[in-house]
């Protein structure tokens, strides 16, 4: 048996993909740039094992046994690894061998939290590993996956060039600067009480394409504009430059999706509340540390330099009381020391509109990280005697 066993984080959008010029492929309309996160805090990992005794295909997803071959992402990323290893000419083992995937998240896929770019970016990097290929078209077969999931194989910024080619062989992801090279950027993402389920980015951007009118202005005159701007504000490391156009390209984004019709209302009455406090945060400091963005979901991705991070926690905590702030649970992540009870952090001139108690369900501390890796054997989810997941 052939056993490999890998991780990949999360990517959260600075300057977001919305809107495929080819469903099929999954080529976009327009370049996009992000953020990846660290992955002690969110991850995805995947082992994936190869044996001849293996009757047919199998994947087990967060403990759910599910289908591997009634999944067309899947099947489509398997078939594109299998062309590279075929076009080696030295397999490790014969193609016809069945493959036996367990894959799971270190933290809630209810939280709707960019699982499926971290799973399908940890899949393709492991089933290369697996197959023996290392190669630059990697981020072209994650994008197979899912879009955003050709993002998540690097650390640091990575942007995802659209290309012009219609076979979405110049579709990749490029690394624009390391993790290292801004290693202060934290994040904070409040996690929104929010059980209803929302339209799906697929459909979503599907959608747009088809009745939203701003969609093409931004794809052709926003984006190329803003993809220029942001880079060179990351490598300048200009925090104010960068808060501002992420937080635009999340407003224009939903914008988007308000002018799709029937239209997708992805950000709720908290998500907007957020957006409140962020700015009068950003006026009553009189300078711009902290920085919002929303992906298709309610949940605020809040970008904050580490310096800053113990004061933002403080605001929230008047702005958004919790019952539970007192709980290991509600702070998750990197530890912070912060006041929950000072009712002026800011020399006595903050006055934050104090929100309704218990209004988010939790917050997760995390930073920008790096991209994917291969883990030793003994971090292995699938027993190498049987093929079967190991139990947790
Ligand atoms: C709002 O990559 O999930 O998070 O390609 O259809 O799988 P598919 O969509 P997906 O869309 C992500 C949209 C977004 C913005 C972004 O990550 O750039």
């Amino acid at each position: 048996m052939f056993i490999e066993t890998c991780i990949a984080p999360v990517n959260m959008a600075l300057i977001k993909y919305w809107g495929k010029r080819d469903e099929e492929l999954i080529l976009p309309i327009n370049d996009s740039l992000s953020m990846t996160l660290s992955t002690k805090e969110m991850c995805a990992k995947t082992t994936a094992a190869a044996s001849p005794n293996f009757k047919q295909n199998r994947m087990w997803l967060n403990d759910e046994d599910v289908s591997f071959d009634d999944n067309p992402r899947v099947l489509r990323c398997l078939k594109e690894i299998q062309r590279l290893a075929i076009a080696r000419s030295d397999l490790k083992f014969p193609i016809d061998w069945k493959l036996h995937v367990v894959s799971r998240n270190n933290f809630p896929t209810a939280a709707g939290l960019a699982s499926s770019a971290a799973g399908y970016a940890c899949l393709v990097y492991t089933l290369a590993c697996l197959y023996g290929v290392e190669n630059e078209e990697l981020t072209s077969i994650a994008r197979q996956g899912s879009g955003s999931a050709c993002r998540s194989l690097y650390g640091g910024f990575v942007r995802w060039n659209m290309g012009t080619k219609a076979d979405g062989t110049d579709s990749l992801a490029v690394p624009v600067a390391p993790q290292s090279h801004w290693p202060n950027m934290h994040v904070l993402i409040l996690v929104v009480n929010d059980a209803k389920k929302k339209t799906s980015s697929t459909k979503g951007m599907k959608r747009a394409l088809e009745t939203s009118d701003l969609i093409a202005h931004r794809a052709k005159h926003c984006v190329p504009e803003r993809i220029k701007a942001i880079t060179s504000a990351i490598k300048n490391q200009d925090f104010c430059s960068f808060a501002e156009l992420t937080m635009k390209d999340s407003n224009q984004f939903h914008a988007i999706a308000l002018d799709t019709f029937p239209p997708c209302v992805y950000m709720n009455d908290v998500s907007h509340a957020i957006v409140e406090f962020v700015h009068l945060f950003n006026k009553i400091l009189g300078s711009t540390v902290v920085a919002y963005t929303f992906d298709a979901g309610p949940n605020a991705c809040l970008y904050v330099l580490e310096e800053n991070v113990s004061q933002v926690l403080s605001a929230i905590q008047i702005s958004f009381p919790n019952d539970a702030a007192n709980n290991v649970e509600y702070l998750k992540g990197i530890p912070v020391e912060y006041s929950k009870t000072e009712h002026n952090i800011l020399n006595g001139n903050a006055v934050f509109t104090t929100n309704r108690k218990n209004l988010l369900k939790y917050i997760i501390h995390t930073k920008v990280g790096d991209g994917a890796k291969k883990l030793g054997k003994e971090e292995a989810l699938l027993n190498p005697t049987d093929g079967l997941p190991m139990k947790k």
